[in-house]
């Protein structure tokens, strides 16, 4: 047998494991979209030799960003206006209060457990030119003040909306618009609109008069 042909060969069985692999783990067309999953430890998202800043605890859901055409959907949904102050609960990049300041010149509160993703939402806000408007907190949003919300945002899990839900109807003002990527709240809480947009649902509720 030549060098080529044993080369040949060895590549052939180590490329044949990899891609059925890869076409196993492959999305369908229809579900394209890629979604958070539920985490039970924080991905090292940085490179070799950099110390990543790490969270107090570990993050419910794996940062996903949601697409810049479906954040200003979102914003569209909820109808966001001059005198509106939104909080994203899990900010990530922080580009939902973002767009929102530079889009309507409004106060916008981001929450994120993960310090590094507050770290480069705070660089994403300073490049944006809208830092006067915005702040990201290292915090829990399950444990965070969220009193002062016109707007909330989310994108999380079905799961960790409901499990939200006692909160969102407890501590904000009545007529505040909940706007979630993907995920509903099951049975519980019906939203009052869906729109689908890139293939993903987006959800409308406004807390009822207490
Ligand atoms: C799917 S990403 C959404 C990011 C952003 N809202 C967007 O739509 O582009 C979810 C984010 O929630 C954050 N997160 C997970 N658990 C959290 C918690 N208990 N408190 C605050 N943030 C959390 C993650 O670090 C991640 O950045």
């Amino acid at each position: 047998m030549t060098m080529t042909r044993i080369v040949g060969t060895s590549l052939g069985l180590l490329l044949v494991p990899l891609l059925s692999a890869c076409a196993q783990e492959s999305p369908t067309p229809a579900a394209t979209a890629p979604l958070p999953v539920a985490t039970a430890s924080a991905a090292p998202e940085t490179q070799p030799g950099m110390d990543p800043p790490t969270p107090g605890r570990t993050p419910d859901v794996i940062y996903v960003p949601t697409p810049d055409s479906v954040v200003k959907a979102m914003l569209e949904l909820a109808e966001v206006g001059k005198d509106d102050v939104l909080f994203d609960l899990g900010s990530g990049d922080g580009r939902i209060p973002i767009a929102a300041a530079k889009t309507f010149g409004i106060r916008a509160v981001g929450i994120d457990i993960d310090p590094q993703r507050i770290r480069e939402a705070n660089e994403n806000a300073q490049a944006a030119g809208v830092t006067e408007l915005v702040t990201f907190r290292e915090e829990d949003l399950f444990q965070s003040d969220i009193g002062d919300a016109t707007v909330v945002t989310l994108y999380l899990l079905q799961s960790l909306n409901m499990k939200l839900r006692p909160k969102l109807l407890s501590e904000l003002k009545p007529g505040t618009r909940i706007v979630s990527h993907s995920f509903d709240m099951g049975d519980e809480w019906e939203p009052e609109e869906t729109r689908r947009i890139e293939n993903r649902n987006i959800y409308l509720w406004t807390v009822p008069e207490r």
